[in-house]
């Protein structure tokens, strides 16, 4: 089969295309026949050099993947079956969805809703996995149908994701964005208005900004996660999945103590089985109100994966990029 391996030996990286044959790791494992997989930043880290994400010195690249089920042991998903593979150490610490074939244990499968394709799935993927996870806290913690929701790095994965789900479910999504030309795009997804990156919080002298947001959905981390906490309204949450500005986080007590705000963690790769059903399960309620399509920056052969990664490191990809492992 076709699969876009990624190999490090003697401080060289290579990341090529390679006729291989799927192995399983385990004869629980499923074979899955992919259809399509997508790009998350995750993968841009798996194919670096000296990668701190990469746990294997060579694997098959793509921490997700949207396909049918062609040889199971497990009633629950048996053959035929379509489903969506993400997390745990797929694309990381075994081989992953980057090839025409994928081995996975059950518990990284899911079975998508009827409504669901293997197409939407992987403009979905982990990506909208988790802006609706994220979405789905802030619910959880009390979010209130037609408040404005900040969303930040709005032209990624997540990010416009979490601006078409907030859109499609009633809120009033505000995109943060350092991609001011992408602003008419991310309105016709459904944000409500488009900031700049640096106008996420007021009042850069004092220790709190005024309360301007009901909930926040973001991936960038550090100074900005920072921001949001100063800016939130009493009582609000943002929910954090990401650091592609920074992990670090310097902050103070004061908006917890005096706005009873709440920093939500939120982690796609280990949710379990019951989150991985409740949020597929909720993106097959409102498929029919999100144009997908329109979500997808491009669709790519596994040899275009290189250049997709550097778009994905330059933070100059709008939405999702689709991979497909057919011969081109
Ligand atoms: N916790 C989890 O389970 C989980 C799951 C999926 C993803 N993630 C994390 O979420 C983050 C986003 O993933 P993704 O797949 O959506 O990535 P992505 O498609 O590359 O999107 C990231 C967006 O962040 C903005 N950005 C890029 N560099 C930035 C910088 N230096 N400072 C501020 N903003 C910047 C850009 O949007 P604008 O140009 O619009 O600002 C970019 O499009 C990553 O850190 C990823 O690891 C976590």
């Amino acid at each position: 089969m076709r699969a876009f391996v990624v190999t490090e030996a003697d401080d060289t990286l290579t990341i090529e295309v390679q006729d291989i044959e799927a192995t399983p790791r385990d004869p629980s494992d499923l074979l899955i026949a992919v259809d399509y997989s997508g790009v998350n930043f995750k993968d841009a880290m798996v194919a670096a050099l000296k990668s701190r994400v990469r746990r294997l010195p060579s694997l098959v690249g793509g921490v997700d993947a949207a396909g049918t089920v062609v040889h199971s042991t497990d009633p629950t998903l048996p053959e035929g079956t379509r489903v969506v593979v993400h997390g745990g150490v797929v694309g990381v610490a075994r081989d992953g969805g980057f090839a025409q074939f994928t081995y996975s244990p059950a518990r990284y499968v899911t079975a998508l809703p009827e409504s669901v394709s293997t197409r939407v799935a992987m403009i979905v993927g982990t990506a909208g996995f988790t802006a609706l996870e994220s979405l789905m806290a802030l619910e959880d913690h009390g979010l209130e149908k037609g408040s404005e929701v900040l969303v930040t790095g709005a032209t990624g994965g997540v990010g416009s994701l979490a601006v078409a789900f907030l859109a499609a479910k009633g809120y009033l999504p505000v995109a943060s964005t350092g991609s001011a030309k992408e602003s008419q795009w991310l309105i016709d997804r459904g944000a409500r208005r488009v900031i700049g990156r640096d106008d996420v919080a007021d009042n850069p002298g004092r220790v709190l900004a005024t309360e301007t947001w009901a909930g926040a959905i973001d991936c960038v981390g550090g100074e900005t996660l920072a921001q949001i906490l100063r800016s939130l309204r009493y009582g609000a949450a943002v929910a954090a999945s990401g650091l592609v500005a920074s992990a670090e986080l310097v902050t103070t007590v004061y908006p917890f103590i005096t706005r009873s705000v709440a920093l939500l963690g939120i982690d796609s790769v280990e949710a379990t089985k019951v989150t991985r059903e409740r949020v597929w399960s909720a993106i097959g309620l409102i498929v029919s109100q999100i144009d997908f399509e329109s979500l997808v920056d491009r669709e790519i052969r596994l040899e275009e994966l290189p250049e997709a990664f550097d778009d994905v490191r330059n933070g100059t990809t709008r939405g999702r990029i689709l991979v497909n492992p057919a011969p081109g």
